[in-house]
């Protein structure tokens, strides 16, 4: 699906010589190159603060924490997602309230994020799912109304911009009160290991990430809040300050597999290619099709029978997870997420791919349907 070896080939003479750079300084923990990152990805992401942390997880539960939030809360999300959107929500005693996505864009869905409102409601989690912005103008409206915080999960689509009506353009994950992103190895922005960040223009977050990531110390040994240890290691942010030199390159070679996918099954029946919404532009994290007539298993099959890696992204709805039963909901509640996750299929997708690779990948696919 990715091919982190391709990658590392063509990079890596940069990329050892920032670790080397790091071996020789042992600052291991807090380095310089961690400073650097979070202030090199301010200016690419146009955001005042970037708070690095361990994990995109972590920075969702970090965001969590630091909005001030009371155990019952309810913090609305899609139910088309990692289940790290949630784990955060319910660790922290607060209520996950799931809702179905939009069927076409696969992100949240503003009607069901209306349909969903309760006075306990206190947060709106928006994921941009597969490199693609969910409606955040939309949803900003609804959070005015109601006064709610929006934290958006933006782990799948670092570098992703969204186009306000009047034109304005802003960076997926800077929109809301608090962003968050994963550095994943296999994410657009992508570690050797693993890494997370926020992002936030508020000065008073700011300072609480940083202090509730670092142990609730503002102050050497001082501690204001309950906090946990969540840091990017040096040699992740030395990694990344390499690669993040190449993100929109990445991305745009990203965008170019995904136009030839598209135009290949643009006119295959059988198939329904990714929406590509008008308020954002899509950086394909993840390459996803709809696969109808209950044949995406069988597609599935022949492309492995054919050395042609393929993968379901997500294979079972949240509210179906045993963890999450204690949530009440019935198994016929979310009917689309029902539908993609028996549908949904994600082709190979990643900066390197070779034209030859991408061919394959389009003839195999289009034969499948014509047998
Ligand atoms: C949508 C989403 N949220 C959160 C995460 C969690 O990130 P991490 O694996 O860095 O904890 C991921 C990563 O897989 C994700 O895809």
């Amino acid at each position: 699906m990715v091919d982190l070896r391709a990658q590392y080939e063509k990079i890596g003479p940069e990329i050892d010589a920032a670790i080397k750079s790091v071996l020789g300084s042992t600052a291991f923990i807090k380095g310089p190159d961690v400073k650097l990152f979070e202030e090199e990805l301010q200016d690419y992401m146009g955001v005042k603060h970037v708070i690095s942390c361990a994990n995109g997880t972590d920075a969702l539960y970090l965001a969590m924490m630091a909005l001030g939030l009371k155990p019952g809360d309810e913090v609305i999300t899609t139910n088309f997602t990692f289940i790290a959107t949630i784990e955060a929500v319910a660790l922290l005693g607060l209520k996950p309230v799931i809702v179905d996505p939009d069927p076409k864009t696969f992100n949240i869905s503003v009607n069901e994020v209306k349909k969903a409102i309760t006075p306990r409601t206190k947060v709106i989690v928006p994921v941009h799912l597969f490199g693609q912005c969910a409606d955040m103008e939309s949803l900003i409206e609804i959070a005015l109304k109601h006064n709610l915080f929006i934290i958006e999960d933006g782990a799948q689509a670092t570098g992703a911009d969204y186009i306000f009506r009047d034109g304005t353009v802003k960076k997926a994950g800077t929109i809301g009160h608090i962003g968050t992103t994963s550095f994943f190895p296999s994410k657009n922005l992508g570690c050797y290991g693993d890494g997370g960040a926020l992002y936030t223009n508020d000065d008073v977050y700011d300072r609480k990430l940083r202090s509730i990531a670092n142990h609730g110390m503002k102050v050497r040994y001082h501690y204001d809040d309950i906090g946990i240890n969540s840091r990017l290691d040096t040699i992740q942010a030395a990694i990344l300050r390499v690669k993040l030199r190449y993100l929109s390159q990445f991305n745009a070679a990203r965008r170019a597999v995904a136009d030839q996918y598209d135009e290949a099954f643009a006119g295959c029946y059988s198939v329904t290619i990714p929406e590509r919404a008008v308020y954002s532009s899509h950086i394909f994290h993840q390459y996803t099709l709809r696969i109808k007539n209950g044949k995406r298993d069988e597609l599935k099959k022949f492309l492995d029978s054919n050395n042609i890696p393929s993968m379901i992204y997500y294979p079972g709805p949240l509210h179906l997870q045993e963890a999450y039963r204690n949530l009440g909901y019935n198994e016929s509640d979310f009917p689309v997420t029902t539908a993609l996750c028996k549908e949904v299929l994600s082709l190979p997708m990643h900066p390197d791919m070779e034209q030859e690779q991408v061919d394959h990948i389009v003839r195999k696919v289009l034969e499948f349907f014509d047998k």
